[in-house]
């Protein structure tokens, strides 16, 4: 494992978008695993300047993300979609068709749970997966827990998780209760997986990266991963 402390979220995010680019540029139809919230956006930012100067080209690039609220169509601007759509891929020459999102909207989410965990393993798995990390230690939706969830699966999302995302709503009775998410086994079959996490998740990412390895911090899973790279800030 690989841990790089930078100075800032802004140098954060440019050594992120530096080992994404460099992902692509080495392999120019990869497979990209992406997340969303506050902890990418910057470096989101950074890959579409990289693409509108022509250092980097989406064209043959295939993404599928982490996550996605239950109940929230495409358009919804909540939905992770809409965030996808609004930070990144309205702004790079990706193809639409190859940008993937559980659809949180199907009428069987467990039918939908086994297409999104083929889709993303027909694909190859990801080539590189970006992470963020909650407060409890959470990867994806993959809340704290008695066992490490495998595949893709729905989950109803703890009160703190809840309250962390009511931010982004207008009042925490509009955050959704459940999401679909890739499982930890998902997301442990990616080759490269790379976290990044601000200053404020500081204690969190001690306690994963060099506590005891448990599902009650799902995090700490990636300590047997063979290739991860953490990015954190001061
Ligand atoms: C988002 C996701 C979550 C976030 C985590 C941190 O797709 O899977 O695990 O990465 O909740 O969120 P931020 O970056 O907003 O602190």
């Amino acid at each position: 494992m690989r841990i790089l402390e930078t100075n800032s979220y802004e140098e954060m995010s440019l050594l992120a978008a530096r080992m994404i680019g460099a992902q692509v540029l080495l392999k120019p139809d990869c497979v990209l695993g992406l997340a969303t919230g506050t902890s990418p956006l910057g470096t989101y930012s950074e890959l579409v300047k990289d693409c509108k100067a022509g250092i980097l080209d989406f064209s043959r690039v295939r993404t599928v993300n982490l996550d996605e609220y239950c109940g929230l169509a495409a358009d919804h601007v909540q939905s992770y979609r809409y965030f996808m759509n609004t930070n990144l891929f309205h702004h790079i020459n990706i193809d639409p068709e190859n940008t993937f999102l559980p659809d949180g909207t199907a009428e069987d989410m467990e039918a939908e749970c086994r297409r999104y965990e083929a889709l993303v393993q027909g694909l190859g798995g990801a080539d590189l997966q970006l992470l963020g990390i909650g407060n409890n230690g959470h990867i994806g939706f993959n809340e704290p827990t008695e066992d490490f969830p495998r595949d893709v699966h729905t989950v109803q999302l703890t009160q703190s998780t809840i309250q962390a995302n009511s931010r982004l709503f207008e009042r925490i009775e509009d955050v959704p209760t459940s999401a679909v998410t890739m499982g930890i086994g998902t997301i442990m079959k990616a080759k490269r997986i790379l976290l990044i996490a601000g200053a404020e998740k500081k204690e969190i990412v001690h306690e994963a990266l060099f506590g005891k390895v448990t599902p009650m911090v799902p995090a700490s899973v990636l300590q047997l991963h063979r290739d991860v790279t953490v990015i954190t800030c001061k």
